[in-house]
């Protein structure tokens, strides 16, 4: 409870000033969904960016649990822009006890795979993992990391080969995994956003996590993801020289 409470803190530090910005973004949202009924795309595609009922009530249960009376449910839920998620997101290798909720996970893959594939054929699987035998299989094929056995819960991003076929090999040989690759960053960024933490465990030997979760063999395992309450607070790792990677009209040394 107290990780609860320390994760609401952290937060909600110095945003309160812009928590009435963004729960006017929320009620727009509303008004917007509620306005549009009749025009059935635009509704469905808006109530996918709604967080799901079974997340508030999550929340809601939590604010309750520490009887934290001056937050409603509605101010009580995370919001972080999204420069601050980009930027504040850290690969989190330890984990405190606790449990991810369902609903952080399942609406987490929703986000997921709103991220962009090739030809929209959204060629990725994600298989959740949260028994033990089977993340002790993980870890051993993800040449004995602990994240797979430290935290509650693993998600292994997986491409779809037969989903992305009529590619050919441009389709199995990068399409795909930059598919994969862009719903692992949408969940990674979603996840910090819900104050958890995770890590992309991409060193592993891919026949032992196949055999671990019984893959077809058209399925190819990409990226354990880790999912857990943070036990750790990295620093920011060091970047590059934006104007040494950034190159104008042509390349430039
Ligand atoms: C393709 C890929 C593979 C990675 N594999 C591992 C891994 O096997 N184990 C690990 O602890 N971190 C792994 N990472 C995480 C990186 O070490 C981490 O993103 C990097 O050090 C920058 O730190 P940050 O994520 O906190 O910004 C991987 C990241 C990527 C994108």
């Amino acid at each position: 409870m107290l990780s609860d409470l320390a994760r609401q803190i952290i937060l909600f530090s110095s945003r309160s000033a812009e928590i009435q910005s963004s729960l006017s973004w929320l009620t727009d949202l509303r008004t917007f969904s509620a306005s549009s009924e009749s025009e059935n795309s635009r509704t469905n595609s808006i109530s996918h960016f709604t967080r799901p009922e079974s997340v508030r009530e999550h929340l809601t249960a939590s604010v309750k649990a520490l009887s934290v009376n001056f937050l409603s449910a509605e101010d009580y839920l995370p919001v972080m822009d999204i420069e601050s998620c980009m930027l504040g997101r850290r690969s989190i290798r330890a984990y405190r006890h606790g449990d991810v909720p369902d609903a952080v996970i399942r609406f987490g893959l929703e986000l997921a795979n709103a991220a962009p594939s090739a030809g929209n054929l959204q060629a990725r699987e994600f298989i959740v993992v949260t028994e033990e035998s089977v993340k002790k299989a993980l870890s051993e094929a993800a040449l004995g990391q602990e994240g797979p056995i430290a935290a509650p819960v693993c998600v292994v991003f997986c491409a779809n080969l037969e989903r992305i076929e009529s590619y050919g090999r441009r389709g199995s040989d990068l399409y795909v995994l930059q598919d994969v690759a862009a719903s692992i960053e949408n969940f990674l960024l979603y996840i910090h956003s819900q104050g958890f933490g995770a890590v992309w465990i991409g060193a592993f030997n891919e026949s032992g996590v196949s055999r671990a979760l019984r893959l077809p063999h058209y399925i190819r395992p990409l990226a354990i993801v880790p999912v857990g309450i943070p036990g750790e607070v990295p620093s920011p790792p060091s970047k590059r020289p934006l104007d040494e990677m950034v190159h104008r009209e042509t390349w430039s040394d």
